[in-house]
């Protein structure tokens, strides 16, 4: 495996190298504005194989699509409709992805065998330069073994990766923190089947309605629009809790009580000094901030080998819907509001 430091400047050497590992059948993680992606040629059916290999993924969980404009769009997807139309519009390139109806050049262990595909275009230069540069289209999960945290910075990422990918491209801290918004547009109203930065009241204002998938904070059995939804995720080692109320000493007293030896809290800045019998983690102040560092508080919090986890939940409006659907997953549905 070899490092390819772009987070300071992007070099023609190094995207001659990335283009090559990738026309070649390789793996290469890159930075987006979301989190890190582990990509591979869409185009091809062995390298597609190896994501799975590398992430331990279960093969039924689809995989986006990446690419840098709409120029070849049509080659891999069915014409969109005039909903899709306005939300591409109005979203990409961005932390969007849309699932179209996709065409034969993507093999079936892309889409694991159905006939739509996730299409996003990051809104990042390192990742724009990537696509160009490979001529492919480029298929990226998170960059994050099955059911961890997602990577958002590559010292997260180096350990789980460096015997299973050719290159590691280092673009520094992702500026989002979370994955993009994946909708599909069913009987005309847009569904957020994952929720991220653009919110469903972006997507009201651009089209008038908005659903959010059922799943986005139930657990999943059985049949679901987006299998990622189903499996457990982002999780820590750790048993962790998480626990909301709009009332914040009412959370703080409720956490207070649930605390054990080498208990580890994860919560707002403005709490730090509330918690007298447990070690504090903050995760930040603003909903923006705390959607930058939750995977790499939780990786950190890993570290220190707590005996439990407890997290302060967030309010689920805006970006707070897309960071509670994670923390929610990050517990295992383990949840209370009060
Ligand atoms: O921000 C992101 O989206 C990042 C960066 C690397 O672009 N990628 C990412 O990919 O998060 P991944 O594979 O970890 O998550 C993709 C999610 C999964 O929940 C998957 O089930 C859903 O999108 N998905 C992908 N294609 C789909 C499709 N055709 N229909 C429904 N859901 C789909
Ligand atoms: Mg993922």
């Amino acid at each position: 495996m070899k490092i390819i430091d772009f987070k300071n400047s992007i070099n023609k050497e190094g995207l001659d190298e990335i283009s090559k590992v990738i026309n070649d059948g390789g793996l290469v993680i890159f930075p987006t504005e979301t989190v890190y992606g582990i990509g591979a040629d869409a185009t091809n059916r062995e390298a597609v194989d190896s994501i799975f290999v590398a992430k331990g993924r279960a093969n039924d969980n689809h995989l986006i699509v990446h690419i840098a404009d709409f120029d070849n769009l049509s080659e891999l997807v069915y014409e969109p409709n005039e909903i899709e139309k306005k939300l591409m519009d109005a979203f990409m390139p961005g932390p969007f992805t849309i699932v179209l109806n996709k065409k034969n050049l993507i093999p079936s262990n892309v889409s694991a065998g159905l006939d739509t595909v996730g299409i996003r275009i990051p809104d990042n230069e390192i990742a724009h330069a990537i696509i160009k540069a490979c001529g492919k289209p480029i298929a990226a999960p998170s960059a994050n073994k099955s059911s961890r945290p997602s990577g958002t910075k590559i010292e997260d990422i180096i350990d789980e990766f460096k015997d299973s990918v050719d290159i590691i491209v280092n673009g520094g801290e992702t500026k989002i923190g979370i994955e993009s918004t994946v909708v599909r547009v069913i009987d005309g109203i847009p569904t957020i089947l994952r929720p991220g930065q653009i919110t469903p009241e972006d997507i009201e204002r651009e089209v008038g309605i908005c659903k959010l998938d059922e799943h986005i904070f139930q657990k999943a059995n059985g049949v679901v629009l987006s299998p990622g939804m189903k499996y457990k995720h982002y999780a820590p080692l750790a048993k962790s809790i998480m626990i909301y109320s709009n009332n914040n000493d009412s959370l703080v007293d409720a956490i207070n009580e649930l605390v054990i030896a080498n208990t580890v809290i994860i919560g707002n800045e403005k709490n730090k000094d509330k918690y007298p019998n447990a070690k504090f983690v903050s995760y930040g102040s603003t909903i923006e901030e705390i959607s930058h560092n939750i995977f790499s508080t939780l990786r950190y919090v890993d570290e220190l080998m707590p005996s439990l986890i407890i997290i302060e939940g967030v309010k689920r409006k805006g970006l707070g819907i897309a960071v509670m659907n994670r923390l929610i997953r990050s517990c295992d549905y383990n949840y209370k509001e009060i």
